[in-house]
């Protein structure tokens, strides 16, 4: 879809996310606000048990009991889905959002073809028959590039690299039309050639398929190189938020200069 770039897609304003009760209660993300455009890469980074990866399962609806999204507004389209029935919440994962994980091995299914995946995923979206279905899946992976057509659908996860099946992920959360992608530390398990290839696609669809993007990662590198904007997390909090050439060049926050001069 064209004309789309800027549009925003998600906005988390004051977002409050806790594991555990009572006295071992913890607040994993602590009143966070944040937003995604479509055709733009917002990084999100900060040290290890920071928050991100707890922010993102909020905004997805994937916070598993007792864990819980105690406050805050997830607008994903202008709509915000923690006023809304809980099923709604639920339709939108696939279809209007989608993320990917570290391990995309294990993310995929081992049992089943990546074409049945596809194939199923599509239609859960979208009233179309399986041909239909299936020329999807070969269309969204000949943009990522990964040629084959029925061969390749055919293949089973084990048969692929660990950065072939990273790229079928990407391809899998953006087949039913999903403009908004959440990417936790993408790269991470992969060894640094496929990383580039990743990175790459990550790129692509955020230029050509204008896919918003909120990338979680601990590489600042990959922030410098891809990302538009940068917010700074550290015990919860976003402490610092800007383009990312502003906040690399001028950090505002001591934290952030950390961040920054640990990468040397
Ligand atoms: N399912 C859970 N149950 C209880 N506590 C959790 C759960 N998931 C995360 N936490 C806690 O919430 C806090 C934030 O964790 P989170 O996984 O979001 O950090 P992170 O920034 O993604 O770290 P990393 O860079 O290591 O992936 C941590 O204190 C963590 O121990
Ligand atoms: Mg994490």
């Amino acid at each position: 879809m064209k004309g789309e770039r800027g549009r925003e897609l998600l906005s988390v304003r004051d977002l409050t996310t806790v594991f555990g009760r009572g006295d071992s209660a913890v607040v994993a993300v602590d009143g966070i606000s944040l937003s995604v455009r479509a055709g733009r890469i917002a990084a999100l980074v900060g040290e290890s048990g920071s928050g991100k990866s707890a922010a993102a399962l909020s905004v997805m609806g994937l916070i598993d009991p007792p864990g819980r999204v105690e406050a805050g507004e997830i607008f994903l389209n202008g709509r915000d889905l923690r006023r809304r029935p809980l099923r709604e919440w639920n339709a939108c994962r696939g279809r209007d959002m989608a993320m990917i994980f570290q391990d995309p091995m294990n993310a995929l299914n081992p049992v089943l073809p990546i074409g049945r995946q596809l194939i199923e995923t599509i239609r859960r979206h979208r009233r179309v028959s399986g041909a239909e279905a299936r020329a999807i899946a070969i269309a969204q992976l000949e943009r990522a590039e990964l040629h084959g057509g029925d061969r390749l659908l055919r293949k089973y996860a084990f048969e692929l690299s660990g950065g072939m099946c990273q790229r079928i992920m990407i391809a899998l959360a953006l087949v039913s039309g999903a403009k908004l992608l959440i990417a936790d530390e993408p790269t991470t398990a992969l060894d640094v050639g496929v990383q580039a290839q990743i990175l790459r696609e990550l790129d692509r669809v955020r230029r050509e398929e204008d896919v918003g993007i909120l990338l979680i990662t601990h590489d600042l590198g990959v922030v410098a190189e891809l990302a538009d904007e940068v917010y700074v997390m550290r015990s919860g909090r976003i402490v610092e938020h800007g383009e990312v050439f502003d906040v690399f060049d001028r950090p505002r926050h001591e934290y952030t200069r950390e961040l920054l001069d640990s990468r040397l």
